[in-house]
């Protein structure tokens, strides 16, 4: 009986998840296809970001290293982490509050705003040591394209991992491997369980440098 009511609980959750994801998906698509209401959105979402911007940047490239760039990431990526961070299967103190006061017009305004901005590299990108970085391409060919892509820039709910700050990306993974119950149904907690304590240094010396 136990099992009957938490599948049906998990089936519910992931229908309304799924409902509001492909939800998403067509308002995306409308907005693609409507240069207007294209316009509408991004304009929506340049006023709704004040408070998001003094962290991540008015153009998504974010204002501290151990704060990932929104700057080009997947619009699907973006919504979809919005809504972990609403239902709690994504923790951090701020962002827990921050996604729940937006509205799923205003996640969808504010993805696609960020999905449109460049990416800038730091820095300290350039001074990297480059064969750790060829050391971190190789491993990432080995482990990560499957899921992140040739050049990392990820694919609908993927995300884009080029060009994000490396103290952002070293944090990310170390969390991974540690099991750190802030993305507790990750996909990257088996990845990561494979990195060894030098792969980490070379993929995020790699994948910092890459320009998306
Ligand atoms: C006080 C600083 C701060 C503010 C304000 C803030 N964020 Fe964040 N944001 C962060 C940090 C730090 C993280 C990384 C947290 C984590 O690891 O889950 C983050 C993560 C995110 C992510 C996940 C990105 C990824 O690569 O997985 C999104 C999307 C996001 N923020 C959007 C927003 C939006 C939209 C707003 C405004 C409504 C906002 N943030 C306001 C600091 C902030
Ligand atoms: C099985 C598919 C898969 C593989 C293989 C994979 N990833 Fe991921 N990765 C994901 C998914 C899905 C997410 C988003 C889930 C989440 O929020 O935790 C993610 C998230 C990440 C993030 C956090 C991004 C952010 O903006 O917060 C980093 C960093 C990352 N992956 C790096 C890597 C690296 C490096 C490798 C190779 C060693 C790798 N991934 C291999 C599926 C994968």
């Amino acid at each position: 009986m136990g099992r009957v009511v938490l599948l049906w609980v998990l089936l519910c959750g992931s229908a309304q998840a799924f409902a509001q994801s492909s939800e998403m998906m067509d308002r995306l698509a409308a907005l693609e296809q409507d240069p207007v209401k294209r316009e509408q959105a991004y304009a929506a979402a340049e006023e709704r970001i004040l408070l998001c911007s003094k962290c991540h940047g008015k153009d998504g490239n974010s204002k501290r290293d151990y704060i990932p760039n929104l700057a080009g990431q997947n619009p699907q990526y973006l919504f979809d982490a919005f809504e972990k961070y609403v239902d709690g299967q994504r923790t951090d103190f701020v962002m827990n509050q921050a996604a729940k006061l937006l509205t799923i017009n205003e996640r969808v305004n504010i993805a696609y705003y960020f999905s449109q901005q460049q990416v800038q590299l730091r820095p300290a990108a350039a001074a990297l040591d480059k064969a750790l970085v060829e050391k971190g391409a190789q491993r990432f060919a080995a482990v990560c394209i499957t899921c992140h892509g040739q050049k990392a820039q990820g694919h609908d709910n993927f995300p884009r991992i080029a060009g994000q700050p490396r103290e952002y990306l070293t944090h990310a993974l170390q969390r991974y491997r540690d099991k750190d119950p802030s993305r507790a149904d990750s996909p990257m907690l088996a990845v990561a369980a494979l990195l060894s304590d030098e792969d980490v240094p070379a993929l995020t010396a790699y994948l910092s440098q890459l320009q998306p």
